[in-house]
């Protein structure tokens, strides 16, 4: 297993340009499996989420390549396999994606059921229950969904849950209720621009779709869609992400290829607690103001502030004098990176929902573990001196490139082989000298040459 050694807390300075958006480019790769004919893809990144969905998708008939000038072309090439198996369905919990776009065109789906979750309790209730208002037969079966309809029919389908509405739900939904006769319309549904960017597919595929981007969206329905071309928007995340980074180490960034009206939350939020933020060209140039302000910052379904940036804003709000809280409601116990915050020097307790933050001049050099995708990059953010993150294919699952684009920013970032010997030595506190008499410790207690190499402060 990989892991990152960071010598860390260097400004970052420079440009960088966003990836195409992983969450928007999941949905859209598994809608292909509804379509008639070549669809070609532009900015689907290069992620470890993307070619799980692509083993799947080629399991259910569909060809897929890269070209040449890195589009992704897909088409169906056979459409009678029914069967998301579990063996791929585990490795991504987004694989879920096909179970609507598998009903609509195949009228069959036989899905896994995704799992366990570390961000918490992770449902699928409300995608089932809109699958069946539109008419499909569903039921659970030895950790399967099967679904089946020999006709969908339009109904009124709620879609809210108990946190608000569901984002791969409604993207099951939606590419589902193009298939079915007449009108449907979604209460309740997300309003997240990568729903959006599904809708806008679906519609340049053919379909009748309105009120994307609102709770209330209506879907005509029809026999078939078409192939076609589609642009996948930036990675909102990813902006963020990198927003945060230039803060937290008090550097100067350029974020190209990002669309601030998709960060209006975020970056409202980060210009409360200090961070400097403007427009520049197509792009957006960020940089640390004079001190950061703490801040009650609460996680919540999009234009709200994103959870998945919940666990990156914790770690900036732990430089920041005076006591933050930091709550997400999408995700009430998204919270194991807090913990590992700790073990880089931050004091953060949770309390429920909430991480009750008091702000610490700066973080100091540790070995922590990546416990999801968001988790790491806050680790990474926070990990100042000498620090090493275990567990990184968290981050290969969501972050292209991620060391190579930090890298030319000044990020002194390392990929190594997880394995005892690779971890830096200086990483181990130095021991006090003990002063009371009491026997000799063992010899293999007596690391002659580990200490030579320790740091010469106190613990
Ligand atoms: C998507 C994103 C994920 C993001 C999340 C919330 C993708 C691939 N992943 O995940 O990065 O963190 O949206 O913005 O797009 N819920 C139910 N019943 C359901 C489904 C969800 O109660 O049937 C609850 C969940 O437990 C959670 C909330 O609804 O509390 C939001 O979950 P949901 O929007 O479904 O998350 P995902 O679509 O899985």
């Amino acid at each position: 297993m990989d892991m990152f050694v960071v010598r860390g807390g260097r400004p970052l300075r420079g440009a960088v340009a966003m990836s195409g958006s992983k969450n928007a480019s999941l949905p859209i790769m598994a809608a292909v499996l509804a379509v008639e004919g070549p669809v070609t893809l532009r900015n689907v990144p290069h992620l470890a989420d993307v070619t799980t969905l692509a083993s799947l998708l080629t399991r259910l008939g569909v060809d897929i390549r890269r070209t040449e000038n890195d589009e992704l072309r897909l088409e169906v090439v056979d459409a009678s396999a029914c069967v998301a198996p579990y063996d791929l369905v585990r490795r991504m919990r987004a694989s879920i994606c096909v179970l609507g776009p598998l009903l609509g065109r195949r009228r069959r789906a036989c899905v896994s059921l995704p799992g366990g979750c570390n961000i918490g309790h992770r449902p699928i209730d409300l995608h089932l229950r809109g699958l069946a208002a539109l008419g499909a037969e569903i039921s659970v079966e030895r950790g399967y969904v099967l679904a089946k309809a020999d006709r969908l029919r339009g109904a009124v389908v709620d879609l809210s849950g108990p946190t608000g509405s569901t984002v791969t739900g409604t993207c099951n939904v939606l590419t589902a209720a193009c298939f079915a006769e007449g009108r449907s319309v979604l209460t309740g549904a997300a309003c997240e621009p990568e729903v959006v960017d599904l809708g806008e597919f679906l519609i340049a595929a053919g379909a009748a779709i309105n009120g994307l981007g609102t709770s209330t969206i209506e879907v005509d329905g029809g026999p078939t869609l078409h192939g076609t071309r589609h642009a996948v928007i930036p990675d909102r995340i990813e902006a963020a992400t990198f927003l945060i980074a230039a803060a937290i180490t008090r550097g100067d960034l350029r974020i190209d290829n990002v669309r601030a009206d998709h960060l209006s939350a975020v970056i409202e939020t980060l210009r409360q607690i200090g961070v400097r933020i403007e427009r520049e060209g197509f792009g957006l140039r960020v940089s640390m103001g004079d001190a950061l302000r703490p801040a009650e910052v609460c996680a919540l379904p999009y234009p709200g502030f994103p959870t998945d940036v919940q666990a990156q804003l914790s770690a900036l709000l732990s430089l920041a004098p005076g006591t933050s809280v930091v709550t997400d409601h999408v995700f009430p116990d998204r919270f194991l990176h807090l913990p590992e915050l700790c073990r880089l020097g931050a004091d953060i307790r949770r309390e429920g929902a909430s991480g009750i933050i008091h702000g610490v001049p700066q973080f100091s050099g540790a070995s922590v573990m990546a416990s999801d995708l968001r988790a790491s990059a806050a680790l990474l953010l926070a990990a100042p001196g000498d620090s090493v993150i275990r567990r990184i294919y968290h981050l290969d699952r969501g972050y292209e490139r991620l060391e190579d684009k930090l890298r030319p920013l000044g990020a002194d970032i390392c990929r190594v082989t997880d394995a005892a010997e690779n971890v830096p030595l200086t990483l181990v506190p130095p021991l006090e000298p003990c002063d009371t008499a009491g026997p000799p410790p063992p010899k293999f207690l007596q690391p002659r040459s580990i200490t030579a190499e320790l740091p010469d402060h106190p613990i």
